[in-house]
């Protein structure tokens, strides 16, 4: 498997920059997710790893060659385009066969390419059933084989499993995640579903209009957000963003949050707290914290989602289990300082040390 960077690469269509100025490395047997909003570019990228389309400027390597001026044939890159349903008139055997009978591969290739793939994802047994034949986690596991049965310098997927209803989504997102760490296969994988990209990749950029705004791990982007933009795409329920005031002190949300005490970074404009670091408990006199009225209770089993009013703003906790809470009573709505993000006007990120990024 192979290595893939993007040097500085623009693409253009007619006015509109498709890919704007991105550069990234995805390292050998990296599992590398494109997120971000329909239209930022996630798969015009895939389409110039492919040579599917040719940038205006800037440069692509693959294992550290330049590919620019290769056909597709000759960069060896795997796309999967359909979405990972089987054929249900051939044998699972038959399905994992497809691609290579499809490109003419000799016989005893195809034949320990399959055995191969197959061991590796343990479904040898599985091979004579047809599809109908297989439970939904199995029949996932032959889909993902046939897409993987190709040797490649890597696989590109786009949105390959956004089609899957949610339970089905899920088992197979856990499969893919699973299988790529077992096969160590360098995997370019797009999707608009903020859950699956983080829940699948080691690594990910997050795309507005064709320009990369934040890579790195899951975690890493989830506790540091380098914008609100960023903030926003990730987490259910959302973040909460709230303008920064400044009069007698400082505070946020139309000065129903007093900021008063806490190292609120100079030009600081905005803040963003995550739902679950959010508390909200029964108010009482004289307990700390800010008040704020019960708008909403939404229990979702495990947890509790409990929308806030304070003030003419709106705040989201998240709560563990269903806890008893009664809509249109008062609480004290608390938040570790530590937990605050801090934003310019421009809705960049501060840095964690408060000196201004
Ligand atoms: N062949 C083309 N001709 C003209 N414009 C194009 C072409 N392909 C893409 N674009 C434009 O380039 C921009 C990026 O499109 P792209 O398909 O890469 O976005 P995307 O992130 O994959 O979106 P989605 O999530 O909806 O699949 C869009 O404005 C799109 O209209
Ligand atoms: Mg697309």
């Amino acid at each position: 498997m192979a290595s893939i960077t993007f040097r500085n690469v623009t693409k253009r269509f007619g006015h509109t920059v498709a890919v704007d100025n991105v550069s990234f490395d995805v390292a050998d047997n990296e599992f590398f997710c494109l997120f971000g909003p329909p239209l930022s570019g996630k798969s015009t990228i895939l389409k110039l790893i492919l040579g599917l389309e040719a940038p205006d400027s800037g440069e692509i390597l693959i294992e550290g060659k330049p590919v620019n001026a290769l056909s597709p044939a000759e960069r060896n890159v795997a796309m999967v385009f359909q979405n990972l349903a089987l054929f249900p008139h051939m044998t699972a055997l038959q399905n994992v066969r497809f691609p290579l009978v499809e490109r003419k591969i000799a016989e005893d290739k195809i034949k320990a390419r399959v055995a191969s793939v197959s061991e590796k994802l343990h479904i040898g047994h599985l091979l004579h059933k047809l599809p109908a034949h297989l439970s939904g986690g199995e029949r996932q596991r032959v889909a993902i084989a046939r897409a993987l049965v190709r040797d490649p310098a890597a696989y590109l997927m786009d949105d390959p499993i956004s089609a899957l209803d949610a339970r089905l989504r899920e088992e197979t997102r856990v499969e893919l995640k699973r299988i790529q760490r077992e096969l160590g296969h360098t995997l370019i994988y797009v999707t608009h579903d903020q859950e699956e990209a983080m829940s699948i990749a080691d690594r990910m950029a997050i795309f507005e209009h064709g320009a990369i705004r934040q890579i790195g791990k899951p975690s890493e982007i989830y506790d540091r957000p380098a914008s609100q933009y960023v903030a926003r795409l990730l987490g259910a329920p959302a973040i909460n963003l709230l303008g920064i005031e400044r009069g007698d002190g400082v505070s946020a949300g139309s000065g129903t949050i007093q900021l008063a005490g806490l190292p609120v970074p100079d030009g600081a404009a905005g803040i963003g707290i995550r739902p679950e670091d959010l508390k909200a408990e029964p108010w009482t006199a004289g307990r700390a914290g800010v008040p704020a009225r019960v708008y909403e209770v939404e229990p979702l089993g495990g947890y509790t989602v409990v929308t806030l009013s304070a003030g003419s703003e709106k705040l989201r906790v998240l709560m563990r289990g269903q806890p008893k809470v009664a809509v249109d009573t008062d609480v004290a709505v608390s938040c570790d300082p530590r937990k605050i993000h801090y934003f310019t006007s421009d809705g960049l990120a501060f840095s964690p040390a408060g000196t201004g990024a």
